[in-house]
Formats: C-alpha cells, structure tokens, sequence
C-alpha cells in the first residue's frame, strides 16, 4: 500500500456551470442532477508537474499537516518532496523505479533540523506521495465523483479510483487535466488525508 495514509470531498454546488478558476463553464452534462447528466471517460492527466502543496493527515494517533513544494517526474519514475513542518525541514525523494512487490517504494530522506546535523536516511516506505501517471484514472476505470469545489483552484472535476485495489482514492482534475489534488482514507487505523495543490506548472 503506497498510500499508508492520503486522501476528502466538499459537496459541490448543483448549480455549477458557472465558471471558477478551476474550470472553464463546465458541460451540463458534468452536473450530477442535470437531466444530460452522462458519466464522462475518465481523462489522460499531465504527469509531468511542479506545485506547491498543503497536506493534513489524521487517524485515531496523529494530526499532521505539512506543506512544501513538490515535482511529479512520471516519466523519470520520481516524485521529489520537499517540505517544512513541526519536525523541521526535509528533502525526499521517491524513486519509482524501486518498488517492491508490495508496494513499498525505495525513499531517500535529508531532514534539516534546528542544532543538529543534516541526517540522511534511506529505505522502503509506504508513501504519502504517489507517482501519478497519465494514463492512471483510465487503467484503473475512475469513476467520475463530481463537480467539486476545493480551496485554492475553484470548481473541478473529481474522479475516485481504489488505489492498488484496496485503499479508496478521490483525486481532483481541472479543465486542463492537471491534477490539483487527491484526498483518501484507509480504515485500519482509521486514516484519513488530504492533500491540496496550487501554483502548479504543468
Ligand atoms: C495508536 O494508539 C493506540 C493507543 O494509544 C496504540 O495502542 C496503537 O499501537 C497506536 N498505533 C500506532 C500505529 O501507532
Ligand atoms: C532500492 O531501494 C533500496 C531501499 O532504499 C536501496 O537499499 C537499494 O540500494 C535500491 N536499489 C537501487 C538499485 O537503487
């Protein structure tokens, strides 16, 4: 499980072929209750992005919210991550290319913190930080979720997908097919992230 902990929603407005930042007018057929309402294919995503990045992760022992820049490099097989929250500043990097058969992906971590050494660590980890790729929300048959409305980017589409079969994954596409989000949760230890993006090139 990639996803040991990601993924949220907000009701979208009924009435919303009005345009927002996000989303240029969008189709009557997007909206749920329209009468042209028809499901739409689920659409290729740009795989190759920078932005930056707010993320809040909870489950039954933890609150975590952390914030940083972040480069999905789908065709180099790297996310790169850099953030600065309660535990200092850190550099990850998660080499795609290196993924073991369950999923864990091989992850080198430089943390900065205040009055110490840089330290430099190196293993498999369950990542917050998927790779997306292009093709994703088509191969794994998303179903379209709605017009949403998510802080920072305005009214978008959202597309859910299981997430390696087992983890429930709602990911958030603007009319130009970037990805500008992706919340999840994972039962077990009652999971739950969010993770927002905004600034993005793409
Ligand atoms: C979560 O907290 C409970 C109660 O303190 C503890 O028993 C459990 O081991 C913790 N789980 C994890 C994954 O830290
Ligand atoms: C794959 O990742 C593991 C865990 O971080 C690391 O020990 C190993 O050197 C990596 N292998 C390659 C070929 O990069």
């Amino acid at each position: 499980m990639h996803f040991s902990a990601i993924f949220g929603s907000v009701l979208a407005p009924l009435a919303a072929a009005t345009s927002h930042s996000g989303c240029a007018p969008c189709k009557s057929s997007q909206i749920e209750f329209a009468s042209t309402f028809k499901q739409p294919e689920p659409p290729r995503i740009k795989h190759e992005f920078t932005a930056s990045f707010v993320q809040h992760k909870w489950n039954v022992n933890l609150s975590h919210i952390t914030q940083g820049y972040i480069t999905n490099a789908a065709s180099k097989g790297f996310v790169a991550v850099n953030q600065a929250n309660e535990d200092g500043l850190s550099l990850s990097f998660f080499d795609y290319k290196n993924v073991t058969k369950e999923g864990l992906v091989d992850n080198t971590l430089t943390t900065y913190r205040p009055n110490d050494k840089p330290q430099v660590w190196r293993g498999y980890v369950n990542s917050n930080f998927p790779i997306f790729q292009d093709d994703m929300l088509i191969t794994s048959g998303a179903v379209y979720t709605g017009m949403v409305d998510r802080d920072f980017v305005g009214l978008v589409a959202s597309w859910s997908i299981m997430y390696q079969g087992v983890i429930p994954v709602t990911t958030y596409v603007d009319n130009d097919n970037k990805l500008v989000g992706y919340d999840y949760f994972a039962p077990e230890l009652r999971t739950r992230a969010t993770t927002r993006f905004y600034n993005i090139k793409a």
